[in-house]
């Protein structure tokens, strides 16, 4: 047993007192990972009071400017990459299949369910764009039942629950389902860049470590099928100035789709995008 804490000691002083017969093997795992980096971080960067209440008075504002509608917490992991890597350890699929990225705040479950070639636009604002593709499994046959649940943000670079009452409501969204030939097609526009929220904690962190909050043009899709893991992913605009330096780091390259310009006369743009499914079983 250690007597008391000293800068020597600090990490065995505080895991001694972690009780094996009533602390749960996993967070007795996790306590001692935990610990042990953040006493090596202090250590590392000899933080000084006036640093430890500045961080604490950040922490605590943190938690101040969550709310329903806010997830304060969620931004910081998302700039800090914590929600990427959380996503990476956890979605480790088969190379073929269509990669993982972060969900965001500005998903809403119950958007209608619309029937395929349906326009997602309510605004009429923005370029107009073809989203065509099919639903495929790991062996390229296509995956009949698969649901889409689709978003974007408007042609400012906001989504309709940010500007309630500006933005019909459900205003670049809806869910798609694919009939045998797994065919999606969908119109919608061509998204555009738009800084994750800057007025709070998440948004002073970025400009202190002299960053952006932009996030390069995506349009957001959960995928699910039965038999098949849900993918929560975007198909990003790749001439996007941000796409080098998103703000999350969600972008992959494999998810970056061509924008063609539109030769139908329809729309001004088309999008087409594959998307593979890993089954459960794998
Ligand atoms: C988004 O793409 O909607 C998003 C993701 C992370 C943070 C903020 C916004
Ligand atoms: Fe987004």
């Amino acid at each position: 047993m250690t007597s008391f804490l000293s800068e020597d000691n600090s990490v065995k002083a505080v895991l001694d007192r972690i009780d094996p017969a009533t602390c749960p093997p996993r967070f007795a795992e996790i306590m001692t990972a935990l610990v042990g980096h953040l006493h090596a971080f202090v250590k590392d960067v000899s933080l000084t009071t006036e640093e430890w209440e500045i961080a604490i008075d950040f922490l605590t504002r943190t938690g101040q400017k969550c709310s329903a509608e806010r997830q304060e917490f969620i931004l910081l992991s998302d700039t800090l990459g914590v929600s990427m890597l959380v996503d990476a350890i956890n979605n480790r699929r088969d190379a073929r299949a269509t990669a993982n990225t972060v969900l965001g705040p500005f998903h809403v479950a119950g958007a209608p369910e619309l029937a395929m070639g349906a326009n997602i636009s309510l605004d009429g604002k923005g370029e107009t764009c073809r989203f065509i593709g099919r639903v495929l499994d790991l062996n390229g046959a296509p995956i009949a039942g698969a649901r889409l649940d689709v978003w974007s943000d408007n042609d400012e670079g906001f989504y309709d629950v940010q500007q309630p009452g500006i933005q019909p409501k459900w205003n670049n969204r809806g869910i798609f389902t694919t009939g045998a030939d797994g065919v999606y097609d969908f119109i919608g526009i061509k998204p555009v860049s738009y800084p994750v929220p800057v007025d709070g904690p998440a948004g002073e962190m970025l400009t202190g470590m002299g960053r952006h909050p932009f996030r390069p043009a995506h349009t957001h899709l959960i995928v699910t099928a039965q038999g098949y893991h849900k993918l929560v992913t975007h198909i990003f605009v790749g001439d996007d100035p941000y796409i080098q330096s998103d703000a999350v780091f969600g972008v992959k390259e494999s998810l970056i789709a061509p924008f063609e310009p539109c030769t139908d006369g329809q729309t001004a743009w088309q999008c087409p995008f594959d998307i593979v499914l890993a089954p459960k079983s794998a």
